[in-house]
């Protein structure tokens, strides 16, 4: 019998309607070669769930998202994303960043640095100043707004749990960004430490946020696993961005306690390029192959990324990933279609 699949597709906006169809299409040729079955539903998050229901991720787009198997996300300028982590309790967000030996030349730090890169930054994804209490109010002062970073220790020890895991099937280093200098009462180290009593061959590395910026540029090379809060996760695993040439690369998974899974990409909706046909599809197939991996298409996964790499190392690039004439520029149209011929 041959596996089915259903994904819930929710393109959002910007070019996250561009990406999701490209990455569809792909999937779709690559469903054949591997003998499944690709249902797809699609839903409205955002803005343009807003206009049509009133809310940024209405009660609709919930049903569809959990009547699936996974759900393939695009982009959104504002509302849905974080209501939608939330309610199928997202809590890991998985985003891998390696370096590609084609695109070397594409980041701005120097070649040596950049060889062999690969770290899995493992961000915790419904709770920290994301979800904390928040409000706008006024005293004698005038008016003033605050956030609040609030972590109950169970939640950070199952991110733990998650990053250790991580770090046991890898390389075994585990880089624990924290802030105690300043934030003395989210105690990450400490915290880790205690899950990590049963994970001897795992090193943990607690690390300083700042320094810990400061290490990704200076000595990308060393790390493995990198467990961080949901704000500190934001801004470093852009940081993996800078190091692999491009945003646009870059994919990630979300999942649950149960494995269910939401997934995107790292970037955002790039209204200056939307519907442009320029958007570079990788960031978003990089997330579907997650997919794929969580629900045991692992074979799916290995032709799709000798796709990739054939595709890259030909020269193909698209418009954020094009700096030398030694490449040929492509339309994401042109990309898909390279995938296509590929994998027939
Ligand atoms: C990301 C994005 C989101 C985040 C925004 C759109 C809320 O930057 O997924 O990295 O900060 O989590
Ligand atoms: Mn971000």
């Amino acid at each position: 019998m041959t596996n089915q699949y259903l994904i819930a597709v929710l393109p959002g906006e910007g070019i996250g309607i561009e990406v999701v169809q490209a990455t569809l299409t792909i999937l779709h040729q690559v469903a054949v070669k591997h003998d499944f079955q690709l249902q797809v539903d699609y839903g409205e998050i955002g803005q343009t769930a807003f206009d049509q229901y009133g809310s940024y991720f209405p009660e609709i787009t919930a049903q569809i998202c959990s009547k699936a198997d996974g759900i393939l996300f695009g982009a959104v300028s504002t509302g849905g994303l974080l209501e939608l982590r939330k309610k199928f309790d997202f809590f890991v967000n998985l985003r891998p960043v390696k370096t590609f030996p084609s695109l070397i030349n594409n980041s701005s730090l120097k070649k040596n640095y950049l060889s062999g890169v690969d770290i899995l930054f493992v961000r915790e994804l419904v709770s920290g100043i994301y979800f904390g209490a928040s409000g706008r109010g006024e005293d004698e002062q005038g008016h003033y707004g605050y956030h609040t970073m609030q972590y109950h220790d169970w939640q950070i020890k199952r991110i733990a749990q998650v990053a250790l895991d991580g770090a046991l099937k890898r390389r075994g280093l585990l880089t624990v960004a924290h802030k105690e200098n300043a934030l003395p009462h989210l105690p990450w180290t400490k915290l880790v430490l205690e899950v990590a009593q049963a994970y001897p061959d795992v090193t943990v590395e607690p690390m300083l946020v700042d320094n810990l910026a400061m290490q990704l540029v200076i000595n990308p090379q060393h790390f493995d696993v990198i467990l961080a809060g949901n704000l500190f996760g934001d801004i470093l695993s852009d940081l993996g961005g800078a190091l692999v040439g491009s945003i646009g690369l870059l994919g990630s998974a979300s999942l649950n306690e149960v494995g269910f899974g939401l997934y995107e990409p790292i970037h955002g909706t790039a209204p200056d390029i939307a519907g442009k046909n320029q958007a570079n599809p990788l960031g978003t197939l990089a997330s579907a192959m997650m997919m794929l991996e969580q629900w045991g298409e692992g074979d799916a996964v290995k032709s799709l990324q000798q796709a990739w790499d054939n595709i890259l190392a030909q020269g193909y690039r698209t418009h954020d990933l094009y700096f030398q004439n030694q490449e040929t520029l492509v339309t994401t149209q042109e990309l898909v279609e390279l995938f296509l011929n590929n994998l027939r």
